[in-house]
Parts: C-alpha cells; sequence; structure tokens
C-alpha cells in the first residue's frame, strides 16, 4: 500500500467526505502530526450528533468459560491456571437489579463461548430482565452462534449484540486464531445480526503480534462495509497463560488516532471508551471520550469474580464495588468535560 501525503485539509475532507483514500488512512495512522486536529474535529462532530452525553451500560461478565483458543485471550481454553466460574439467573438478576439502582438503562450480558449456556438458558435470562426491566435495553455478547440461535435470543427480546470481527484480514485472523476458528464465519455472523434486526457492534483490537497499517486500514474497510451501529475498538494487552504473553501491548496513541477517525468516519455510531484502553493508561478512557468516543462499559458483575474474567493482565475495576465504580465514573466523565445520562443510549 502507497503512503500518500496530507495536510490540514485531509482532516477537514475526513470530517466532511467520511472516508479517505487507502494511502491517505494509512499516512494518518502512521503520524502523530494530525492528532490535535483529528481530536478536535472528532469532539466536534460527537457533540454535533450527541451533545456531552455519555451512555453507560452495565457489563455483566456472567461466565469465563470458553471453548474458543484464541491466542491472546486470558481465558482461552487452554488456559489451564484460569479460575473458571459460572453466575446463576438469580446472580445475573441480582446484578441487573442493583445496576438499575444505579441508573443503567442497558445491561451487557458478556461471557466466553460457554456450551453450558444453551439457547434455551440464553432465552430464559433475556426474558427474565426484559420482564423484570421493560424500559432497559439487552445486549448479547456470547460470540459466534447459528442464525437460528441468533434468532430465538432475538424473539426472547434481545436488542443488542456485540461481536468484534477482531482483524479484517484473513492472513492476521489466522496469526490470532487457532485454525477451527474462520474470520468468514465470524462475519458471516455480523451479517445475519444485522439481517434479524439487532443493533451490531463490530471493532478489532489495535495493536495485536503481527499488525500493520495496512491491516488496519483493511478494517476501516470492512467497518465501512457492515455499517455497525457500535464500534469497539482497544489495545492489545498482553496476558501470561497466552502464547502472546512476551509480545508488547498495543500503543494507546494509536487506538485514540482511530477513535477519532472512526467518529469522523461514522458520526451517529456508538463507540466506547473501552476498559482496555483505561489499563493502559490510568487516564485512558477520559482521552478516549475526547478523541470522539461516547459511551462507558462498567463491570457490574459480583466483586467476587471481577478477577476471574481476566482477558488481559492489570485490568481495572476489578476491586471495587458497582456503586463506587459509577460514582467514580461521573466524575471522571465530568473531569473530562461531558456527562452521564440515565438512558437506553439506542443508537440515532
Ligand atoms: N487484549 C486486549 N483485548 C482483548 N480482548 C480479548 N483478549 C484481549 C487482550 N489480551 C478483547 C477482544 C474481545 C473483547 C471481549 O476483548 O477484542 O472481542
Ligand atoms: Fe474465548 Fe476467544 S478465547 S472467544
Amino acid at each position: 500500500m502507497n503512503r500518500e501525503p496530507l495536510s490540514q485539509e485531509t482532516v477537514a475532507r475526513l470530517e466532511r467526505d467520511r472516508t479517505l483514500t487507502d494511502g491517505e488512512f494509512a499516512s494518518l495512522l502512521e503520524t502523530d502530526a494530525y492528532d490535535a486536529a483529528l481530536y478536535e474535529s472528532a469532539d466536534r462532530v460527537r457533540r454535533s450528533v450527541y451533545g456531552t452525553d455519555v451512555y453507560v451500560r452495565g457489563l455483566i461478565e456472567f461466565t469465563n468459560w470458553c471453548k474458543n483458543d484464541c491466542f491472546y485471550c486470558g481465558i482461552r481454553h487452554g488456559n489451564k491456571n484460569a479460575s473458571r466460574y459460572r453466575l446463576d439467573e438469580e446472580e445475573i438478576l441480582g446484578c441487573c437489579a442493583s445496576g438499575w439502582e444505579l441508573g443503567y438503562r442497558t445491561f451487557v450480558l458478556q461471557g466466553g463461548e460457554d456450551p453450558f449456556f444453551t439457547d434455551d438458558r440464553i432465552c430464559s435470562i433475556v426474558s427474565r430482565i426484559k420482564r423484570h426491566f421493560p424500559t432497559c435495553a439487552v445486549t448479547l455478547s456470547i460470540g459466534e452462534k447459528s442464525r437460528a440461535s441468533y434468532q430465538a435470543y432475538f424473539d426472547a427480546g434481545a436488542d443488542r449484540y456485540l461481536l468484534r470481527h477482531e482483524t479484517a484480514s484473513h492472513w492476521l485472523y489466522g496469526q490470532l486464531h487457532p485454525a477451527a476458528m474462520s474470520l468468514d464465519n465470524r462475519i458471516r455472523c455480523l451479517y445475519d445480526l444485522k439481517e434479524i434486526g439487532y443493533a451490531v457492534g463490530a471493532g478489532m483490537m489495535v495493536g495485536p503480534p503481527r499488525q500493520t497499517t495496512e491491516h488496519l486500514v483493511e478494517d476501516l474497510r470492512f467497518l465501512e462495509k457492515l455499517g455497525p451501529h457500535m464500534i469497539g475498538i482497544g489495545p492489545y494487552l498482553s496476558h501470561r497463560d497466552t502464547p502472546f504473553a512476551a509480545e508488547p501491548n498495543g500503543s494507546l496513541s494509536l487506538t485514540l488516532r482511530l477513535l477519532a477517525i472512526l467518529r469522523l468516519m461514522f458520526p451517529k455510531a456508538l463507540i466506547p471508551a473501552t476498559t482496555a484502553l483505561g489499563t493502559i493508561h490510568p487516564k485512558g478512557r477520559e482521552m478516549g471520550l475526547k478523541a470522539g468516543a461516547n459511551v462507558i462499559m462498567p463491570n457490574l458483575s459480583p466483586v467476587g469474580v471481577r478477577k476471574k474474567y481476566e482477558l488481559y493482565e492489570n485490568k481495572i475495576c476489578t476491586g471495587e464495588d458497582a456503586a463506587e465504580c459509577r460514582v467514580c465514573l461521573d466524575r471522571r466523565v465530568e473531569a473530562a468535560g461531558y456527562r452521564v445520562v440515565v438512558d437506553r443510549g439506542d443508537p440515532k
């Protein structure tokens, strides 16, 4: 991929046209010279669509059992050191009840690909949450399933689904996952979810081993084609019990640059300042908000299991209880110049 020259006009054009050429994207990803202009432009666009509103999603990590073996992930099947847990239905409902009191109106059920949670069990959980909290949105983040399963969850009341594509490059996908997993199936899942009527979230890791600028440009093109409602990205962070233990973490500044580019490409998208961003730098999530992110996903899981959902090392918010997290968060968001709202925060 050739690199093309940039100027201040390039950022203005990205804001206006919502896209650039491959060569321009590549150049932009490889320099910090336009970061200030990108953040300013992204924040303007974000404020024009969403004002200063920040939506919160209560994240319930309900199982860390996983049948997959992604090379980067701390809860991969092959990690015999992981201490495994599952929340039961009552515990999950309890998380939602305390979340409701704290002002959460979206609950995200996230877990590894755990065969214990059959479609019937997932549907039962979703419909019970919707019955107890009819004004809330339920988001699922439980991996690759058949179209029929996705349809069943949707019919049970699930509103949204998060499934990061991780990387849009077939070659890089193969470097990060065992041969049993395929990018084509993941992409099939994303299109099925969209067709069924979910609000869909995709996204990639920034800086996993062997990722190049070209791969990130492929990610941007893939997202343009998919047109997701939500886009979650975060830096790759190493975990001692994975084949990538010795690999360096992804870059904070590249993640922030990508957040700003994504806001300019997708003005209406719901874009979280992720936990991984808050882990790589103590002010990472605040920096993410200022670069165009408008969602935060605090942990609602019971304190006793939080350390066990260890996708990567040093994960933040594994100590406090949900109430403390929420107070801490309101303060942080306000200090950054935004405001947490009590709202489902549906896609515009
Ligand atoms: N570092 C950063 N992000 C990770 N994820 C999984 N493992 C890691 C890691 N080591 C991300 C993946 C997944 C999401 C739930 O967490 O992108 O989709
Ligand atoms: Fe569980 Fe990748 S290790 S989905």
